[in-house]
């Protein structure tokens, strides 16, 4: 029992790729990977060419249009334990932070851990990462939710509307399924009725892409949340829901601690 699985994220564009990614692509005995972003993809079979490597295999091949994506994201787990079992050092490669909304990183690692083999995931740069710099967000000052749009719906999650919220998955509300083209935003009017219970319709929310290639500006629609059904919004397209009011501080906790103001920057 050699195998074991490194999982390893290549970061929205290429230039994220972190050097400990670099050297786990270079040197693993094995790489299967799942990335949308042409450049990062060829830069992962650059790598592993230079390197005298067998080449990388790709994981979007389990996907199919109308195919459930769970049953997708199943097969690619299935196979990337099926590389550990031949005892090799596999490096299981997906695009972000391969820890944040991939079902399938954080499967083979509990699978391959179950089966004995070590297993970690080494942390990427994700969409909300780019986004926190791209909109000029610090989490620190408001706070901030993350939820997954579909989630958020259908488990009629609460949100706080003194933090700001980033809602993933906008561009496949309500859909299980994987669509090559993109989505229908059926669902979207539902998406907005939702969060209306928690802001007005003229509050500002921010569609926001980041850009897959450098030097490109990332795509940022701001509109009135009632304006949220007719704004471009695609498959990677990420919501941003900046707070509506600021959560006053409690001036007897403030008394307790032996600061005189606080900013909540974590600086
Ligand atoms: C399956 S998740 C993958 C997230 C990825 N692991 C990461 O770390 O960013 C797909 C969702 O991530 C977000 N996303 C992916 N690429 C993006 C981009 N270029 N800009 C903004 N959001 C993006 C969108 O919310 C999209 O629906």
């Amino acid at each position: 029992m050699s195998g074991s699985l490194l999982v390893v994220g290549t970061g929205i564009r290429a230039g994220h790729l972190s050097q400990e990614a670099i050297a786990a692509i270079r040197t693993a005995g094995a790489v299967a990977y799942c990335i949308a972003e042409p450049l990062s993809r060829s830069f992962v079979d650059e790598l592993r060419e230079e390197a005298g490597k067998l080449p990388a295999e790709d994981l979007h091949r389990f996907y199919a249009n109308d195919k459930p994506r769970m049953q997708t994201y199943t097969q690619m787990v299935e196979r990337i334990l099926e590389l550990v079992r031949t005892d090799l050092q596999v490096a299981a490669v997906f695009y972000g932070h391969p820890g944040i909304f991939a079902y399938p990183s954080h499967e083979s690692i509990r699978q391959a851990r179950a089966e004995g083999y070590p297993a970690e995931m080494l942390a990427g740069i994700s969409a909300a990462d780019c986004l926190f710099a791209d909109l000029g967000v610090d989490p620190a000052t408001a706070g901030c939710q993350m939820l997954e749009a579909s989630d958020f719906l259908l488990r009629r999650r609460r949100l706080d509307p003194t933090c700001g919220v980033v809602l993933w998955q906008i561009g496949c509300v309500g859909h299980g399924d994987y669509q090559g083209s993109g989505y229908d935003l059926r669902y979207m009017p539902m998406l907005v009725e939702a969060l209306s219970a928690f802001y007005p319709p003229e509050h500002e929310v921010v569609v926001y892409q980041a850009a897959h290639f450098a030097l490109c500006d990332p795509v940022v629609e701001r509109v009135p949340l009632a304006g949220l059904p007719t704004a471009r919004i695609n498959a990677v397209s990420t919501l941003y829901i900046p707070p509506l009011f600021s959560q006053a501080i409690d001036e007897q906790v403030l008394a307790k601690f032996k600061i005189k103001t606080f900013h909540g920057t974590g600086a």
